[in-house]
């Protein structure tokens, strides 16, 4: 398998037998990190890592990565860089590209990281964008690897927005692996009707089906992944929260839906997750709607079926597997 001078933008622009290499790849760095095993074999490069929302998983995972590979890091927070204010997408694009090995890039429209990738002559990694997370898919599917030994045929179901960028990259990984997806969410949460046909003709293939449906009970039925995310996402207007109170309460990720699910079902959620009056948001938005908790409650978090620490470990291994695999092409492994 030979990744090299590929972006990772997309998982819609990866084969099935590309992903799952991403994840073999990323389970051999992390256990080469156990072994303290060292991978630096790109000393002396370096990657710029951008950043136009906040992150704490995606930062970290893209600069321990880097490093662990042998790389310098560059990181351009979201108000200190010129980008998109004084200078383009393409200008920056190029300047970058002209010093650093690779760009990762978190931010808003995917336009935005498709045009950096047309004009940088480097490899861009999307760290995140309003339509799609696929980093964080490698790391859910390695996390569901690792519990269950295998993701082909299992059943995940998705909880909440499920037409940004969770709801969306997770129907796609689906429907590339064989997956069954499952969205429970009000029709109007639900994904853009051009991306679930482009999903059914990739599920053709693999076998994976897809199903909408605003029963939440009904999604969680036999699943072996009950999945959720923040309502509100970064970029988002505080004014969201009333509606998506009112509209997404019903799919709150509870004891009673993960009873409905497999009997030895997992919990994932990309994280942060508000869970408890613990961050200034949660204690806010709680406070002022009545409520303990809001996507999922404490209980299913804080469970032993609950994995999204495990899954959070794994962002660092499966993005050091996109950087060297992109980077070094067959030497990755
Ligand atoms: N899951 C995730 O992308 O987390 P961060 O926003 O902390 O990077
Ligand atoms: N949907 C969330 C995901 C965070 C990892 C957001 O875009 O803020």
């Amino acid at each position: 398998m030979n990744l090299k001078g590929r972006s990772f933008l997309t998982l819609k622009d990866f084969t099935p037998e590309e992903i799952e290499y991403l994840v073999e790849l990323a389970a051999s760095y992390k256990r080469k990190k156990k072994q303290g095993v060292p991978v630096d074999k790109l000393r002396g490069k370096n990657v710029a890592l951008i950043f136009e929302k906040t992150s704490t998983r995606t930062r970290c995972s893209f600069e321990v990565a880097a490093r662990d590979l042998g790389m310098g890091v560059t990181y351009l927070d979201p108000k200190s860089s010129q980008i998109g204010k004084k200078e383009s997408i393409a200008d920056t694009a190029r300047v970058l590209g002209s010093m650093f090995e690779g760009i990762e890039y978190r931010g808003f429209e995917q336009a935005i990281v498709e045009e950096l990738s047309t004009y940088a002559g480097v490899p861009v990694w999307n760290g995140l964008t309003n339509e799609y997370h696929p980093t964080q898919m490698l790391a859910d599917l390695l996390t569901i690897k690792e519990v269950f030994g295998d993701f082909k045929g299992r059943k995940l179901a998705y909880f909440g927005d499920a037409r940004y960028n969770m709801g969306n990259s997770l129907m796609i990984m689906c429907a590339k692996m064989g997956m069954h997806f499952a969205a429970g969410a009000p029709k109007e949460y639900f994904p853009s009707e051009e991306l679930v046909e482009q999903c059914m003709s990739y599920a053709k293939e693999s076998g994976a089906t897809i199903t909408l449906t605003e029963d939440a009970m009904e999604a969680a039925k036999d699943a072996d992944v009950l999945y959720t995310d923040v309502w509100v996402s970064m970029g988002e207007p505080q004014e969201v929260w009333d509606e998506r109170i009112k509209v997404l309460s019903p799919y709150k990720v509870t004891k009673a839906l993960m009873d409905n699910a497999k009997k030895d079902a997992i919990f994932l959620h990309c994280l942060p997750a508000f869970h408890d009056h613990k961050t200034e948001i949660g204690k806010e938005i709680g406070e002022k709607y009545g409520l303990s908790e809001l996507e999922v409650t404490d209980e299913v978090f804080e469970s032993a079926a609950s994995k999204v620490f495990q899954e959070a470990e794994n962002r660092m291994h499966t993005i050091k597997a996109v950087m060297a695999a992109t980077l070094l092409g067959e030497d990755a492994g």
